[in-house]
């Protein structure tokens, strides 16, 4: 169940605290956001990138330690920030950690369901099903778990933006990934019903879709000889992206500024998914 720490302190005072200049807060500072997995790779990079842009936070994953060292200076900084430990494929641990949150922070006026995992590599043939149903348990039932929660909040306040991170493997294929490739199409397809569902009563539902980035997911598989040179060349940018590149898409989806974006799957792939 959801353990949690939070910096205290009102709302105005924290904005106050956090000195963001208006130009770079994007409308996000004193907003509070969700964001699970936020302990590693693109997660920590988005709860980061939030909370120099003077954003609240209630940050979920497996790793509470993990998340406590992310939230620490946001804390220092006079943010509000709460750690709920959790697993995504749990209803329960979502849906009490999410509620909490609301409680905590007063509402929730954006959610980032971030957590994943890429699975095995192997020819379908040959893919482990137990795997398999493990991709699509966290990838895709973490999703709904997630935004049924969100949701839950968002829809009596009548408002709320909502962004799932899907993958450039949403839009191709990718050999030996079929879990991976299967769960992140999901993502997308859910998110674009969803949306539907919701533009009319003030929540807007949006999915990102990066490239490899490195962090420690990408870091297992460039374990393999080759993998790493391979994907760089298959970015016509010429390298792989950072965390930071993905949470500035993350962050234009939740604030008010993208308010026309519903529905939409934002690439953000080096030119990797171009034909
Ligand atoms: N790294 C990439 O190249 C890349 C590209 C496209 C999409 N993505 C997607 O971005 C998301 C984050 O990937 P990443 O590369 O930052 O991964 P990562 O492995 O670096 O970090 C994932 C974080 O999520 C947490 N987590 C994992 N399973 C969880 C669960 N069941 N419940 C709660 N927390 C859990 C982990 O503890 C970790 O802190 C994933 O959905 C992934 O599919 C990553």
């Amino acid at each position: 169940m959801a353990h949690s720490a939070s910096g205290g302190g009102h709302m105005g005072e924290n904005i106050a605290m956090t000195n963001v200049a208006p130009e770079n807060d994007r409308g996000l500072a004193g907003r509070t956001v969700f964001v699970s997995g936020a302990g590693a790779g693109i997660g920590r990079g988005v709860a980061e990138a939030l909370g120099a842009a003077g954003a609240h936070l209630a940050l979920l994953d497996l790793d509470l330690a993990a998340i406590e060292a992310v939230a620490a200076p946001l804390l220092a900084r006079g943010l509000r920030v709460s750690c709920h430990t959790g697993d995504v494929t749990s209803a329960a641990d979502v849906h009490g950690a999410i509620a909490q949150a609301a409680q905590l922070h007063g509402g929730l006026d954006g959610a980032v369901n971030n957590a994943g995992i890429v699975g095995a590599s192997a020819d379908v043939m040959d893919y482990p099903a137990e795997v398999f149903a493990r991709v699509l348990d966290v990838n895709v039932m973490g999703v709904l778990h997630c935004m049924q929660a969100e949701l839950a909040v968002m829809k009596p306040q009548g408002c709320g933006a909502i962004v799932n991170i899907a993958s450039a493997a949403a839009i191709i294929g990718w050999a030996g990934q079929s879990a991976y490739v299967a769960s992140k199409h999901a993502v997308v397809g859910l998110t674009k019903t969803a949306a539907l569902e919701y533009a009319a009563q003030g929540i807007r539902i949006n999915a990102v879709c990066p490239a490899f980035i490195y962090t420690d997911l990408t870091a297992e598989l460039f374990q393999t000889p080759g993998v790493h040179d391979a994907a760089v060349a298959n970015h016509p940018i010429g390298r792989l992206g950072q965390p930071s590149e993905v949470a500035e898409a993350v962050m234009w989806l939740l604030s008010d500024r993208s308010s026309f974006a519903v529905g939409s799957s934002l690439v953000v792939d080096g030119a990797s998914t171009i034909d």
